[in-house]
């Protein structure tokens, strides 16, 4: 049997005939960049998480960039953000001449340890150059937003939420009430490469903000920072999300409930086969606590650093998409050197990445698959 780590194709069986004629609809119209989809697109994204606006752009890259530009950063300020994560997060910022300020991960989570956060916020080296962190939503968890809620309080630090990974997923509240991912920063963005929960049939993404300021300095800056065609008060990027990405994502966007509540059932499954065979003593696996929610934009596994290549060769033998997220931190690429990071500033995150994989994760996996998967990570352990 051969198991995809994803694969797109499946999904579109279903949802050929709608896309094709809102595709269709989309050409015959003429109207191809920023017209009424994304219009729709942002009012729908905005209106889903409880913000005032949504940004249509490019992609999640520039979604960062344009965010973090918009909520004043710029050289000599320190972001504070995570090693573990996709390069965007912290491109944007050294693309902005700011200086990332890596903190170290939870081990259960793999997000940021906020504790850690304060402290880099209460240190006097830090604590007057801090301008902005950006958390991460990694793999689908959300960051505890009630305490980040607070540190926006308390240290008058501006908040941007990377939920590339987590659209959908909701934090309970002390008082049982849920908030999104990308409903506390000051900004947020998503991804809407295909891949991702939310993902079109090419690149796009998104910036919401309940402010009106941001919003329109984002506006601006995706047309070039141009807000009257051909004048420029400000340098600004080409980042245009294209209709035909919009209505592709406004007919898959009213499936998005069912994929998530696909992908939790997925990882129960996992969960509930692991423990049948006994593997959680050499798995870890994910695990949520209380009502927040992951939507498991990966399922990420860990074991000790030989089991998990071995496993992982196994794996492939048997046919089984894996992938590693992420083989190397932040904090020790070469392109980062001259920030002074090494080995071992960070030895949570640099563990991780050596003993974390990734499973096959998608909505439209069968079941026989997971047994397989399942039933093959057996036969790795027992042999
Ligand atoms: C955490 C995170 N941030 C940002 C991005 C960038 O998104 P995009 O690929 O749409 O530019 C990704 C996408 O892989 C991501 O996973």
């Amino acid at each position: 049997m051969n198991v995809p780590l994803f694969d797109l194709t499946r999904q579109y069986e279903g949802l050929r005939e709608e896309i094709l004629e809102q595709m269709d609809q989309v050409m015959s119209s003429g109207q191809v960049i920023l017209g009424p989809n994304v219009k729709a697109l942002e009012a729908t994204i905005a209106n889903y998480l409880n913000v005032k606006h949504g940004i249509g752009v490019a992609n999640g890259s520039d979604a960062l960039f344009i965010a973090l530009k918009a909520l004043g950063i710029g050289e000599g300020d320190e972001v504070i953000t995570t090693p573990y994560s996709f390069f965007a997060t912290v491109s944007c910022i050294t693309r902005l001449r700011a200086t990332p300020v890596f903190v170290d991960i939870d081990r259960e989570t793999f997000n940021l340890d906020l504790n850690q956060v304060e402290a880099i916020l209460q240190d006097k080296n830090h604590e007057e150059k801090v301008k902005a962190m950006i958390p991460v939503h990694i793999f689908g968890q959300t960051v505890d937003l009630e305490r980040l809620e607070r540190i926006k309080k308390d240290y008058s630090v501006a908040i941007l939420e990377d939920c590339a990974q987590s659209i959908g997923s909701n934090w309970q509240y002390t008082d049982g009430t849920y908030k999104s991912s990308g409903s506390v920063g000051d900004a947020a963005t998503f991804s809407f490469f295909p891949t991702k929960n939310l993902g079109g049939y090419g690149d796009g993404g998104m910036i919401v903000t309940d402010s009106d300021t941001i919003a329109e300095k984002c506006s601006v800056l995706r047309k070039h920072g141009s807000k009257q065609k051909y004048f420029h008060e400000t340098v600004g990027i080409n980042s245009r999300l294209d209709e035909l990405q919009a209505a592709i994502l406004n007919v898959k966007f009213k499936k998005l409930k069912n994929y998530i509540e696909r992908r939790i059932a997925i990882a129960k499954m996992y969960a509930d086969l692991f423990k049948e065979k006994g593997l959680e003593e050499v798995i870890d696996f994910p695990s949520v606590k209380d009502d927040h929610t992951h939507v498991y934009h990966q399922y990420v596994i860990r074991l000790n650093k030989g089991n998990r290549d071995a496993l992982r060769r196994h794996l492939t033998e048997k046919g089984i998409g894996t992938s590693i997220y992420y083989p190397k931190p932040l904090h020790l690429q070469p392109c980062f050197e001259y920030l002074g990071y090494k080995e071992g500033d960070l030895p949570v995150a640099e563990k991780a990445c050596l003993e974390t994989m990734a499973l096959p994760i998608f909505p439209e996996l069968l079941g026989e698959e997971i047994f397989y998967i399942a039933n093959s990570i057996q036969v790795f352990f027992e042999q």
